[in-house]
């Protein structure tokens, strides 16, 4: 466990520490700590989304009251939780920490809500894969702060009202379209993150290689940061993955040959796309004609779940115009295959981009 996380079936508290995705690995878990902004003026790029909360935060501090609660939307590794820990961070109050999924239960919620202190902010990730009866109570918690906990079991049961300090939530969800609106309604403010510009990566890199130790040159921060996928959470992996094949094949100092090198290794292509996103693009155009095909079944052609090929991957293939959503499916553009390096069939529509949100 990392210094300053206090793991509690109320959730974890952090303490000016840090928050990293349970899923990942020790070593990204570590690092992505030390490379995390911990304040507002730290963190690159998302001009909108910055300026706004600046003014949700200054304003709340101003006036001496909690901030109205907020909602950060997008794809992974665009900086949701690192903002939920600026929050924190620029309100100088404790982060508490949980996720939708560790929520099964209304009684999860409530333990954790009713153990609120006044002023705190409470994370919640993944807020879509909340149980229904915890969004309820969460409904009543964020707008009226209370929570009514329930004693004894059957006709005998009774709610006990009980009154919460103000407190703010911080929600965090890769997919805005699955919350029920009443949820979204009762956020005073929503963000939603976008894919980063190469250049606002290259500062993400330079700020990295800093902290990292790593020699990193102009040529081969701009390499590194037009193959990240536009994510600061790629960029950041990449540039340690180049980092050591500087250290063990060339001589230390990250370049853009040595960038080009590793990425070839690790095959990242010239746009970034990954294993997984060429395997999309891959079925879609060799095993389905290029579409329509629908969601469900093009994940199962490359072995993955629909959630994770509609969040992880197809986010920046749409973005990229190699991929479109129509009301019937997923099809290939022109675009797809040539960067296949086949040949474009006739008939392939040019402008299907997105005509289907969350089919
Ligand atoms: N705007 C940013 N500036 C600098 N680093 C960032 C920025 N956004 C994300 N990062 C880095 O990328 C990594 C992933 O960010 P994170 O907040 O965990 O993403 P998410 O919660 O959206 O998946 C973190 O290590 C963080 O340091
Ligand atoms: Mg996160």
């Amino acid at each position: 466990m990392d210094a300053g996380l206090e793991e509690t079936d109320l959730g974890t508290r952090v303490g000016g520490h840090d928050v990293v995705d349970p899923g990942a690995d020790p070593d990204e878990r570590a690092i992505e700590g030390a490379l995390r902004p911990k304040g507002l003026d730290e963190f690159v790029g998302q001009r909108v989304v910055r300026e706004q909360l600046s003014l949700v935060l200054d304003a709340a501090k101003g006036r001496g009251h909690t901030p109205d609660h907020i909602l950060l939307s997008g794809p992974p590794g665009l900086g949701k939780t690192t903002l939920a820990m600026i929050v924190a961070h620029e309100l100088g109050v404790p982060l508490r920490v949980t996720s939708g999924p560790a929520i099964q239960h209304a009684g999860d919620l409530a333990a954790v809500l009713s153990s609120l202190e006044e002023g705190e902010v409470l994370f919640l990730d993944e807020i879509h894969r909340m149980a229904r009866p915890a969004e309820e109570m969460l409904y009543v918690a964020m707008e009226d702060f209370r929570v009514d906990i329930v004693v004894g079991k059957g006709a005998g049961a009774t709610a006990i009202p009980l009154d919460l300090p103000p407190f703010t939530i911080v929600g965090a969800t890769t997919r805005a379209g699955m919350l029920p609106g009443p949820l979204r309604d009762r956020f005073g403010f929503t963000g939603h993150l976008d894919f980063y510009e190469t250049a606002e990566l290259e500062q993400v890199l330079r700020r990295s290689a800093r902290l990292l130790g790593v020699p990193l040159t102009e040529d081969g921060g701009w390499e590194i940061a037009s193959r990240s996928r536009g994510t600061p959470r790629i960029a950041n992996r990449l540039l340690r993955r180049v980092r050591d094949w500087a250290q063990v094949r060339g001589d230390g100092t990250a370049d853009a040959d040595a960038a080009r090198a590793a990425l070839e290794v690790y095959a990242v292509d010239a746009k970034g796309l990954d294993r997984l996103d060429r395997s999309v693009l891959e079925a879609l155009c060799m095993r389905f004609g290029g579409g329509p095909v629908g969601l469900s079944t093009l994940a199962v052609a490359v072995g993955e779940e629909p959630e994770t090929v509609e969040t992880v991957a197809e986010p920046f293939l749409v973005r990229e115009g190699l991929i479109g959503r129509t009301p019937r499916g997923r099809v290939a553009t022109p675009a797809t295959w040539r960067h296949l390096g086949l040949a474009v069939p006739r008939g392939t529509q040019p402008d299907l981009f997105d005509a289907a949100d969350d089919v």
